[in-house]
């Protein structure tokens, strides 16, 4: 039987930055979609009322994605708004009210971490909490110790299955399809372990800085904004088992079993970097330690990947834009042929997953001629348009229709947390780089072999 769909959508933290780009941006998609037709609650502390949330709304929505009017209109006839201090128990009672009817509500929490336990709590004892579910964030903690406590503090007032942690780049669907394409193809799964695999290299680059964040990015760095969550989570889709059936859980307990097989880092299978400049960007310290970049090698200890490094390369100020996932098969010898081939290089699948969305394939073809010349092709396997559905719209959607696939669970989220702990807090130097190059010099330390490929390059 499917879960009940939510009959409310309140969100905290409405006139806030994450509103602004994700929320309304994902709430007026759902509606042209014909997805959304359930009150949706504002909640915020800054003294404001409805009208100027209709307003934000309307900023937001020219500014990311653009307006559509019908859409709009619709959104404005569900929105309300809750003014007041999450530590106050008057606006929790306003909330109670303004809830109406409303027997599941759907909380989000698009607040940071350190208002969870007070928000949690006021939606308890205003009794906003029962047959609710409560969507958060990333980051979800700073280290295992703060997420296990997080935990601590949601378990209190929400069960597990209420818990909806989002990390959008599940929610993606080029990584559904990544996971899709792997367990659909015979031709893919037979060779997706060591036997045949040498390496897996997955890079997201970003061509702007911090972008005004500067205050924000100094509470996180690369590896606690975008390596402990959303590049695991890759590593994990690229390497977790498939064949375990549809059922939400099986995947999440296949997802969770990968993350644990990941061995926790040491300081020798990082290299961090900060682009010149940052430090002269408000809100950074003049000495800041804080990464821009990391290079980081993971290791799998199972059956199927021990052996494989997973290099990982993420930064801001990189000469591009773009995420891509490179898995190299071993080195064929290339020369069985013919002496006269060129530089043996290795078969690869290629999946771009941002700006474009592309399945690649990287392999060699007879030259055409009288002596046997190998050269380099690649196969372009399948290239679409970016997503139609953004992750937001999709996650928010599932979470409403009760549907966690594709959110983080607790063990998850505690396993990506133990795998990086001992690199966080600038343990390990941070090194220079000029913006727009490809990290700090000292990052050739863990190339995979081959080389690092940059996005898009293909053969
Ligand atoms: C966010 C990070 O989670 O992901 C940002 O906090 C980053 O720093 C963003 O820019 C990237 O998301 P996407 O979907 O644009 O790759």
């Amino acid at each position: 039987m499917s879960a009940e769909h939510s009959d409310a959508f309140v969100f905290f933290g409405a006139t806030g930055d994450l509103a602004h780009k994700m929320v309304f941006p994902a709430l007026q998609a759902m509606i042209r979609r014909g997805h959304l037709d359930m009150p949706v609650i504002g909640v915020a502390n800054d003294g404001k009322d409805v009208s100027h949330l209709r307003a934000r709304a309307k900023d937001s929505l020219e500014q990311h994605g653009g307006l559509d009017a019908g859409a709009f209109a619709k959104l404005c006839t569900l929105l309300r708004y809750v003014d007041g201090d999450y530590r106050d128990a008057g606006t929790f009672a306003r909330l109670r009210d303004a809830l109406g009817q409303a027997q599941r509500p759907l909380h989000y929490l698009a607040i940071p971490p350190s208002m969870f336990a007070a928000v949690a709590e006021g939606l308890a004892k205003s009794r906003c909490a029962e047959g609710a579910r409560v969507v958060v964030e990333k980051p979800f903690g700073r280290d295992l110790a703060s997420a296990q406590q997080l935990n601590r503090i949601l378990h209190a007032h929400f069960d597990e299955k209420a818990i909806f942690r989002i990390d959008h780049y599940l929610g993606k669907e080029p990584v559904q399809n990544l996971l899709y394409f792997r367990g659909a193809n015979v031709l893919v799964e037979a060779g997706w372990s060591n036997e045949y695999i040498e390496s897996v290299e997955i890079t997201m680059a970003e061509k702007f800085g911090v972008a005004g964040r500067g205050k924000l990015y100094e509470e996180t760095g690369a590896i606690r904004d975008v390596v402990q969550n959303h590049m695991l989570e890759l590593v994990a889709s690229i390497a977790m088992e498939t064949s375990v059936g549809q059922h939400h859980e099986a995947r999440r307990d296949a997802r969770a079993k990968l993350l644990q097989s990941v061995r926790t880092l040491d300081p020798s299978d990082v290299v961090r970097g900060q682009f010149r400049g940052y430090r002269g960007e408000p809100g950074v310290a003049p000495d800041s330690q804080v990464e821009t970049f990391a290079a980081v090698r993971f290791h799998v200890d199972s059956d199927r990947w021990r052996g494989v490094p997973f290099h990982v390369r993420a930064g801001k100020s990189l000469p591009v834009t773009a995420t891509e996932v490179r898995v190299r098969f071993k080195p064929t010898g290339g020369g069985a042929l013919s002496s006269e081939v060129e530089p043996p290089d290795r078969d690869y699948y290629r999946f771009e997953i941002s700006p474009d969305v592309v399945i690649a394939l990287g392999v060699s073809v007879k030259r055409p001629g009288l002596s046997t010349v190998g050269e380099r092709i690649e196969l372009l396997a399948h290239h679409q348009p970016p997503d139609e559905m953004g992750p937001y719209e999709r996650l928010l959607g599932d979470a409403a229709g009760g549907d966690p696939s594709l959110f983080v669970r607790e063990d998850s989220v505690e396993a990506s947390w133990r795998i990086v702990d001992p690199i966080l807090g600038n343990r390990t130097p941070v090194f220079e780089y000029e913006p727009d190059t490809w990290g700090p010099a000292e990052a050739v330390r863990l190339t995979p072999a081959g080389g690092w490929r940059d996005p898009g390059a293909g053969v």
